[in-house]
């Protein structure tokens, strides 16, 4: 068989992360998902840690659970909203750093249950799910503002220390942890993912994950736990090697919030420009991770106007440009050029032109065969794509490069070519 693939010396080759081989490995094809932050702090519309980032009263900020009635919730409007941008499952908030627990739980009365609306959020989310095949991953929080046995020290997202009625014990607090994931893993059918949040006591126990697993075997679990978890999750642009690797090396899931200031529902929300988002969704699965896009519905159980509009915008370039992370491979290693990420699959190579192209012209260093198809993802345009010398490297081989891209009239997207070559990877 031909080798079209010339491997640059001390470059590593484009692996996919490692597979688990069992239940869990949904995660590898289905890789753009739904975060989903929502609980009494949309009433305010400021921000998901609303009581601890302005120092609210436990007693003032309880009270909003008087007020939580989100009449227009249709968890099946979120998803279809969620599947017109080409995301395939969703993780929700069951119980943010505040402590109110979205679903029926024994364990506190401060549930939903206990508000006006008085339904199972988490219940009808998760039927809508099953009944669609959406995978449903639930996020929880360690860190909890409101339950007596927490103790509260001052870190981040607590309280400054116990106030009256508390009972500050981690031992007990930990019983009621693992009384709350009991009835989340066995209560709303099958769960395809647990994300552990805001550690803050530090504390460490693998075993808690194993648990998880064997009452939810496909439950892919995250970082942030008692544990090393299957994944990493980088957030935002926090850890500048989410943009500087060529491909993960273990399985990560990128999170990112669709405004800049919020993850819950902000009424003054700063949007990222569709162009951003394009770009930080094409890195995360060019590299070979997930992508999970956040956001926060409005306390009547909408998702806000301008959050819709994004998402449809996000759809329509990505369902074009999708074939060429499904089942692909990162292979960035294969180019010199550091302005494009390459992903490969059978006898095709992706370019995707992740960085603002300076030109017209993008060049594919060292590769040096000419394709059989170049076809613009974007547009379904055919590419011009030639094996050429060219004046700034006159004294060099001729290499693989692709011209007349449309860079201006699709300025905001981010182009994909697809090349196709005469012979599969050898
Ligand atoms: C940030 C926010 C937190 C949110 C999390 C999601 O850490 O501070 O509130 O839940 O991102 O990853």
């Amino acid at each position: 068989m031909q080798t079209i693939w010339p491997t640059a010396a001390g470059v590593r080759p484009g692996d996919r992360t490692p597979r688990s081989g069992d239940g869990r490995d949904w995660f590898f094809q289905k890789r753009f998902g739904l975060f989903l932050h929502w609980g009494l702090y949309a009433l305010n519309g400021w921000h998901e840690q609303d009581q601890f980032r302005r120092r609210i009263p436990r007693p003032e900020y309880t009270a909003l659970a008087a007020r939580f009635n989100p009449r227009r919730f249709d968890p099946d409007a979120w998803l279809d909203q969620a599947a017109a941008a080409g995301m395939e499952y969703v993780c929700f908030t069951t119980k943010h750093i505040d402590g109110f627990c979205l679903w029926n739980t024994a364990q506190t009365d401060y549930n939903v249950m206990h508000t006006p609306y008085g339904r199972d959020v988490l219940a009808l989310l998760a039927a809508a799910c099953h009944r669609r095949g959406v995978p449903l991953c639930l996020y929880y929080s360690v860190a909890d503002m409101h339950y007596k046995h927490y103790p509260n020290a001052g870190r981040s997202y607590e309280r400054p220390g116990p106030e009256a009625g508390d009972e500050p014990d981690a031992a007990r607090y930990l019983e009621f942890v693992r009384a709350q994931v009991r009835e989340l893993c066995t209560q709303y059918g099958p769960i395809h993912g647990f994300w552990w949040d805001a550690n803050m006591l530090g504390h460490q126990d693998p075993t808690f994950n194993d648990w998880i697993r064997s009452l939810q075997p496909a439950a892919m679990i995250n970082d942030r736990g008692f544990g090393p978890g299957d994944f990493g999750t980088p957030e935002r642009e926090y850890v500048g090697s989410v943009r500087e690797v060529l491909a993960f090396e273990r399985p990560t899931e990128h999170c990112q919030s669709i405004g800049t200031q919020s993850w819950g529902y902000r009424a003054d929300e700063d949007y990222y420009a569709c162009r951003y988002l394009r770009q930080s969704l094409d890195n995360a699965l060019a590299k070979g991770g997930n992508y999970l896009l956040n956001i926060g519905p409005r306390a009547d159980g909408t998702l806000p106007p301008e959050a819709r509009r994004i998402l449809r915008r996000l759809g329509s370039w990505y369902q074009r440009v999708r074939e060429s992370y499904a089942d692909a491979e990162p292979a960035t290693h294969l180019s010199a050029n550091r302005a494009v990420l390459l992903t490969r699959k059978g006898d095709c190579l992706y370019v995707h032109l992740n960085r603002e192209p300076a030109s017209a012209v993008v060049d594919l260093k060292p590769l040096t065969v000419q394709p059989i198809e170049a076809t613009l993802l974007n547009t379904g345009a055919a590419v011009d794509a030639r094996v050429e010398v060219t004046p700034d490297h006159w004294q060099e081989p001729p290499y693989l490069r692709l011209r007349h891209l449309p860079v201006n009239d699709l300025a905001d997207q981010v182009l994909v070519i697809r090349l196709r070559f005469s012979a599969p990877l050898s």
